[in-house]
């Protein structure tokens, strides 16, 4: 087989390191880097599922597309069970709190489409009951691939194991809405392969999923993001100088933090359609540092890759914490070096006084991000909340350079068009 060397023909790359010293400058509450509070009273998009993770309907260059005039979202999606008997508490009432939190083991790939960029209209499920080879469908990403309506559906099927997988079928529209048809053969791409990409048998808390396709602006190769952990043995990793950095004295105590070896991986396609991929190192690790970064994505500007990850204050490794929200790291060149944005790498997170109110935030290439609301506190003291489960509003940023600012606020889930592809 050939090595990476061989095939590019320079020597692989280094990943980047966001190190224990990046994490030590991350500030909670920072007004330009913090999400507005969301409020109680949200709306809710649909009583009747849950929905989390949005993965809106782009181009392999990163740019949201309608199609026909339609917006396309997809979500990661399962039902409410307000009267099923496992959801009630001693009182009968139900516990939403207890649905939610296991929604992830029944996640299923619904879409929405809107005329408004907003107010988003059920579609329905994706893939039929029994074409996903897996309990669950997690979260990845819908590619429109031409003007015949072709999509690509990148997504993760897991329980058991994490494959990276893909489906083909095909957006149709009509003056009254949207549908998606075909999806029908799932198609293996890669799994973890413990040398590079930590796998289950090293460590049953590994992360491996959340697929990116894209395309390098520079060299116009087909490529992929992805959440992983590093290769090795649980409790194996190493947190030396590299890994800490330039850290004052008194903070060279790095704890049990050995645990926590996020890393955003990426691997390059073989072919042109995207269904041979070789996975490359990671290009950016967080051992030492924290445990998750989740969904990686990119957007390009100015001739720079500023990738976004997003991650949880409970994924932080000993001596280090920040907000659940999401980080960013800049390059000028796709295999980097990457340096963390805002000197620290939080981009965008939640106020501490409601610090679980959004999750799963997407950067999408005009700056908007969108996210969803998990729990917002109803009372004082945070003992009472509110489960979302549906779209959070829209946050504004500016990226200039090495930096982030939080300009603006919108709707709940306005994800507007970039471009409008018309179907022949
Ligand atoms: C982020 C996430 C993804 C995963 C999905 C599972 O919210 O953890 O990494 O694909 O949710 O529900």
């Amino acid at each position: 087989m050939k090595t990476t060397t061989e095939k590019f023909g320079a020597t692989p790359h280094q990943p980047s390191l966001w190190t224990r010293a990046d994490a030590l400058k991350v500030r909670a509450d920072d007004p330009t880097t913090t999400q507005p509070l969301v409020s109680a009273d949200f709306p809710v998009l649909n009583n009747d599922v849950f929905i989390w993770d949005t993965m809106p309907l782009r181009d392999l260059d990163g740019n949201v597309t309608s199609v026909d005039g339609w917006s396309v979202i997809f979500t990661l999606t399962a039902d409410r069970h307000p009267n099923d008997p496992q959801y009630l508490d001693e009182d009968g009432n139900y516990d939403i709190l207890r649905d939610w939190n296991d929604r992830h083991g029944r996640a299923k790939m619904y879409y929405w489409f809107s005329r408004t960029g907003k107010n988003w209209e059920f579609g329905g499920r994706v893939m039929a009951e029994g074409v996903s080879p897996t309990a669950r469908e997690w979260a990845g990403t819908p590619i429109l691939l031409n003007d015949r309506g072709e999509v690509d559906l990148y997504y993760t099927a897991v329980t058991p194991g994490a494959t990276i997988v893909k489906v083909r079928g095909r957006v149709v529209t009509t003056e009254h809405g949207v549908s998606m048809v075909g999806f029908e053969k799932v198609k293996p791409l890669f799994e973890a392969d413990g040398k590079m990409y930590q796998t289950e048998a090293q460590n049953a808390f590994w992360g491996f999923r959340d697929p990116w396709p894209f395309r390098d602006p520079k060299d116009g190769k087909l490529y992929m993001l992805f959440e992983g952990n590093v290769a090795g043995e649980r409790g194996s990793h190493k947190v030396g100088e590299a890994e800490i950095g330039d850290v004052p004295p008194g903070y060279e105590d790095v704890g049990n933090s050995r645990f926590q070896t996020a890393c955003v991986g990426i691997a390059v396609a073989r072919d042109a359609d995207g269904d041979d991929w070789e996975m490359l190192p990671p290009l950016l690790t967080a051992v030492g540092v924290n445990d998750q970064t989740e969904r990686p994505h990119f957007v390009f500007q100015d001739g720079k890759y500023y990738l976004f990850t997003i991650s949880h204050t409970f994924t932080y490794a000993d001596g280090v914490t920040g907000p659940d929200g999401v980080y960013g790291f800049v390059a000028d060149s796709l295999f980097g070096p990457y340096v963390p944005l805002n000197g620290s790498g939080l981009v965008l997170g939640n106020p501490s006084s409601q610090p679980f109110q959004t999750y799963s935030h997407y950067v999408m290439p005009n700056g908007l991000v969108t996210s969803f609301i998990d729990s917002v506190p109803t009372d004082e003291t945070g003992t009472q909340i509110r489960v979302g489960g549906t779209e959070a509003p829209t946050v504004g940023m500016k990226i200039k350079g090495l930096q982030t600012f939080v300009v603006a606020e919108y709707d709940y889930g306005y994800i507007p068009p970039m471009l409008d592809v018309t179907l022949k």
